[in-house]
């Protein structure tokens, strides 16, 4: 197993668990995050015998509080640019095209809540905090906070919290449809890797199929959405897990899955 030097990477049968690991900075997100991060969800899409992935914080306290402040304080404005900073989240983290869920244990702000919004779905502690609060700091999101936060809950609330970086709390952020549950925080790890070994008992072609299907919502029109989920549906039907699924359905016992 590769050793990180800001997260740390464990895997249980199918599901693989990473925790990013800077406590002391609330898990601020640098450069060198990004880097472990795009190599160890790239090890995970790569590997077949990994099928769920869960990413959490260190500490009680933050999933992640936010970019580095202190990375971006002195950095050139062309910079930003020539870099194209930001772009590698994309990259390295959105591209994975096997399940992730986020699993949001205290503060996740700025960057932290935009990387928990990269996740198929988050589930958050009690604890939980969301927010934008870039404003604060004389810019805004950067990392796909407008764009993802306003289609998870909204314009009125999603231009309310950038304008004032405001926070909201777990319930406000479950009712308003930006999380999928919300757990006591002490059982909130085991209660996310359960979720993940359900996912990863599914035939892993068809979970990858369906987290498509459902981004396709967030990135064309209705009609060609439809027309994008029926190809995709005629695709799984030639796989050898849609004859296992439904002779396994038929003879009444569980399916076996060969991931093809
Ligand atoms: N970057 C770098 N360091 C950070 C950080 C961040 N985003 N957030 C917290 N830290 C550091 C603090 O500097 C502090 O370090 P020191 O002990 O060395 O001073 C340590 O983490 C603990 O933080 P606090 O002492 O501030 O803890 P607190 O309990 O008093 O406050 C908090 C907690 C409200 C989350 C506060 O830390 C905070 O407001 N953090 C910044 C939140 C923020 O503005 N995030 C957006 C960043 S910009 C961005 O993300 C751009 C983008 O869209 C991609």
């Amino acid at each position: 197993m590769t050793d990180y030097a800001t997260i740390l990477v464990e895997r249980s049968g199918a599901v693989t668990l990473v925790t990013l690991n800077r406590p002391q900075a609330l898990n601020a997100l640098n450069s060198d995050v990004l880097a472990d991060l795009s190599a160890a969800f790239g090890a995970y899409d790569k590997d077949d015998s990994q099928r769920c992935l869960v990413l959490t914080g260190a500490g009680e306290k933050a999933f992640a509080a936010g970019a580095d402040i202190k990375q971006m304080a002195d950095m050139p404005a062309a910079d930003f640019f020539l870099q194209d900073f930001f772009v590698g989240w994309q990259t390295g983290v959105v591209a994975t095209r096997k399940p992730w869920i986020a699993a949001v244990n205290g503060f996740a702000l700025g960057g932290g809540c935009e990387l928990a919004m990269m996740a198929d779905f988050i589930i958050a502690a009690d604890s939980a905090k969301f927010g934008q609060p870039e404003i604060k700091l004389g810019v805004a999101p950067g990392m796909g906070g407008s764009q993802r936060l306003t289609r998870a809950i909204g314009k009125a609330k999603a231009m309310e919290m950038c304008l004032t970086g405001r926070m909201m709390d777990a319930g406000e952020a479950e009712r308003s449809g930006l999380v999928a549950r919300v757990v006591p925080l002490d059982s909130l790890v085991e209660e996310a890797l359960k979720t993940a070994a359900t996912i990863a008992s599914m035939p892993p072609m068809a979970a990858m199929v369906n987290k498509e299907m459902i981004n396709m919502a967030f990135e064309t029109t209705l009609a060609q959405g439809i027309v994008t989920e029926r190809r995709l549906f005629q695709i799984l039907v030639n796989t050898e897990d849609k004859a296992e699924g439904m002779a396994a359905f038929i003879e009444k016992r569980p399916g076996v899955w060969k991931g093809r």
